[in-house]
């Protein structure tokens, strides 16, 4: 039986979605069906953490340095892309969920902005959970534009150079809109970044996941809530002192308050 605890749920999840092309591979089958399948995926995970009460979940679904795999696999991904946002429209729109998008949108196909751009304006005012797409995503890109949006206001006479600081450069990444992530997972087993998010990971805590990607479901997230939860974050500030029995802290429960998950199904209690 797992147990999240309602009131500690990380507020920004990143997923680096990895692991499509190898699932397909094992299969024999051509490394679309793996995006294929991955799709289904992102629908799952997506009403997982929306039931689950996450306020913000970024996808990382296509990177910049992406767009040098072969041309037909480009393609496919972008009819995939533009066919989870026709089918999922009605949900997202149903549930207060915004849709955004990061990342340098105007490469994107026009097949794919058709339908992107009005379904970000429609869920423009949705409360309940910010779903970002990182599109044509590059973490070191994107601090390059702040910078070069810093530069340019300096040059302008709007901004002193002393005013360049951690946080002008943050209010100038799309990315951390929502704030800095507290929790990036990344499936498919390797443990890397590979260019996501990177100004936000500066505290955030990283999960592994050896599944790959098209096999990620609903009870591999919250296990990896569930893991963050038992994390001490510390800002590097000093940690709580070590409870007597370091063993015993680390498996009771007693102290929380749970908001169980019975396999699939999510059940709230107390
Ligand atoms: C992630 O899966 C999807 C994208 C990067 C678009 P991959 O396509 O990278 O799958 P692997 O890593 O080759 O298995
Ligand atoms: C990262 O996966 C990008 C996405 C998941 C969209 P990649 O498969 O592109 O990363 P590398 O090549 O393993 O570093
Ligand atoms: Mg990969």
């Amino acid at each position: 039986m797992l147990l999240v605890e309602a009131r500690n749920l990380p507020s920004h999840v990143g997923i680096i979605m990895d692991g499509n092309g190898r699932w397909a591979q094992l299969r024999g089958a051509a490394r679309v069906e793996g995006h294929r399948e991955g799709s289904r995926a992102v629908r799952r995970v997506v009403r997982a953490a929306r039931r689950l009460g996450l306020r913000a979940l970024t996808l990382y679904a296509f990177s910049e340095q992406n767009w040098s795999r072969p041309e037909d696999e480009v393609d496919a991904l972008m009819l995939l892309l533009r066919d989870f946002l026709l089918s999922e429209r009605g949900e997202i729109l149903n549930n207060g969920i915004r849709l955004n998008a990061v990342g340098n949108i105007g490469k994107l196909p026009a097949i794919v902005r058709a339908v992107l751009d009005p379904l970000r304006k429609d869920s423009e005012t949705a409360t309940e959970m910010t779903l970002t797409l990182a599109l044509s995503y590059g973490g070191r890109e994107e601090i390059a534009m702040a910078a070069r949006e810093l530069a340019c206001d300096v040059k302008d006479g709007r901004l002193r150079p002393e005013d360049i600081t951690t946080d002008a450069l943050r209010r100038r990444m799309p990315s951390l809109c929502v704030g800095d992530p507290d929790l990036v997972i990344r499936t498919g087993g390797e443990r890397r970044i590979s260019n996501f998010l990177l100004y936000g990971l500066a505290y955030a805590e990283l999960h592994f996941s050896d599944t790959l990607w098209p096999d990620f479901d609903a009870v591999d997230l919250y296990e990896a809530i569930e893991n963050y939860q038992r994390r001490e974050r510390r800002f590097g500030l000093v940690g709580k002192p070590a409870p007597p029995d370091e063993k015993l802290a680390h498996t009771s429960n007693a102290s929380r308050e749970p908001l169980a998950i019975d396999n699939r199904h999510l059940r709230l209690v107390g």
